[in-house]
C-alpha cells in the first residue's frame, strides 16, 4: 500500500467510528442533530483522531473500547470549533470542508447550538469509554478524560481563539502570536496525541514528551494553514482562501512572508520528529513519521 492508500484506509476506519457514535436524527430537537451531523459528515482530514490512534500505536496500542469513543470525541470537539470559528461574529466564512458552513445552511442560532451540542456530546461519548473500562484501565481513562476537558478549554483552544479574535487587526508581538498558535491549534493536537499515549499506558514522562512534540506539530500545522490561506486553492482546501486578509489577521505569513514561514514549518516538524524519535518512532510507527512529514507539504 502506498501512503495515500494508508491514509484512506485510516480515514474510512475513523468515519466508521464516527458513524457509530453520532446521534440519530430524531426527536423534537432533530434540527440541531441534523446540523451536528452535517458538519461532522462533511469530511475533513480527520487528523486528530488519526494522530490519537497512531500515538496509541507508538506506545503499543490501546483497547478499542477505550480508544474509539475518545477518537469520536476529539473529532466532535474539533468540528464544533470549526462551526463556531466560521460564524459571522468570528471569521465569517461561508465554506468549510467543501460545503456551505453550518450557519449558512441552518442559520446562526442553530449553528451556535450545533457547536454546543457537539461539545457536550463529545463528553457523553468519551464517558462511554470510562463506563466500559475495567478497574485496571480506569485510571488511564480518567486521565484521558481530564486531558479532553482541559486542552479544548479556557487554558487551551478557547483561550487561543479569544486572543485571536480580540487582537484581530493589531500587530502582534512574537509571544502573543505564539500564545495564539499554541492554544488555538496545538492544544487540540496535544489533546489527541496525549490521549492516545495515555490510553496505551505511556508513562508520565513520555506523555510530557508527546505534549511538547504535539505543540510543535500544532504550530507548524497552523503556519501551514496560514500559508494555504494565501497560496492554496479553495477547491482543494474546501474552504475559502484570503480569510486571514479579509479579517486583518496577523499571522506568521504576514510577519515573515510565505517562504520563511514555510521554513519554520519544516524546522518545527523536524524538532517534533526528534522528540518522538527518542521514543522509537521510526521502528515503532513509521506511518506516524510519514504523516508528520506529509503535513509539512500538505495542500489541504
Ligand atoms: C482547521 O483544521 C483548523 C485549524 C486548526 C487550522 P483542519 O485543517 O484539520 O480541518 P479539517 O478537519 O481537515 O476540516
Ligand atoms: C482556527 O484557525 C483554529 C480553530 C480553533 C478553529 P483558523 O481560523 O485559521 O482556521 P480555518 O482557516 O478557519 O480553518
Ligand atoms: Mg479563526
Ligand atoms: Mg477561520
Ligand atoms: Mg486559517
Amino acid at each position: 500500500m502506498n501512503f495515500d492508500e494508508e491514509i484512506r484506509v485510516r480515514v474510512c476506519r475513523i468515519e466508521d467510528v464516527l458513524k457509530k457514535y453520532l446521534p440519530p436524527e430524531s426527536g423534537l430537537q432533530k434540527t440541531v442533530l441534523e446540523a451536528m451531523n452535517y458538519a461532522v459528515n462533511a469530511g475533513g482530514k480527520r487528523l486528530r483522531p488519526m494522530l490519537m490512534s497512531e500515538c496509541a500505536a507508538l506506545f503499543g496500542g490501546a483497547p478499542k473500547k477505550l480508544l474509539e469513543p475518545f477518537m469520536a470525541a476529539i473529532e466532535m470537539i474539533h468540528t464544533y470549533s470549526l462551526i463556531h470559528d466560521d460564524l459571522p461574529a468570528l471569521d465569517n466564512d461561508d465554506y468549510r470542508r467543501g460545503r456551505k458552513t453550518t450557519h449558512v445552511v441552518y442559520g446562526e442560532a442553530m449553528a451556535i447550538l450545533a457547536g454546543d451540542g457537539l461539545l457536550n456530546y463529545a463528553y457523553e461519548t468519551a464517558a462511554k469509554a470510562l463506563m466500559a473500562a475495567g478497574s485496571s484501565e480506569l485510571p488511564a481513562a480518567a486521565k484521558a478524560m481530564a486531558v479532553l476537558a482541559q486542552k479544548p478549554g479556557i487554558y487551551g483552544m478557547i483561550g487561543g481563539q479569544v486572543v485571536d479574535v480580540e487582537r484581530t487587526g493589531q500587530p502582534l508581538e512574537a509571544d502573543v502570536l505564539n500564545f495564539i498558535y499554541t492554544n488555538k491549534t496545538s492544544a487540540l493536537i496535544q489533546c489527541a496525541m496525549m490521549i492516545g499515549a495515555i490510553l496505551a499506558g505511556a508513562e508520565q514522562k513520555a506523555v510530557a514528551a508527546v505534549e511538547s512534540a504535539a505543540d510543535k506539530i500544532g504550530i507548524a500545522f497552523q503556519i501551514q494553514d496560514d500559508i494555504l490561506d494565501v497560496t492554496g486553492s479553495p477547491e482543494t482546501l474546501g474552504k475559502p482562501v484570503g480569510s486571514d486578509e479579509k479579517n486583518e489577521k496577523t499571522t506568521y505569513v504576514t510577519l515573515m512572508g510565505p517562504e520563511a514561514a514555510g521554513r519554520r514549518v519544516s524546522e518545527l516538524s523536524m524538532e517534533a520528529l526528534g522528540i518522538l524519535e527518542d521514543m522509537g518512532l521510526s521502528e515503532k510507527n513509521p506511518f506516524l513519521k510519514r504523516l508528520i512529514l506529509w503535513l509539512i507539504h500538505r495542500n489541504k
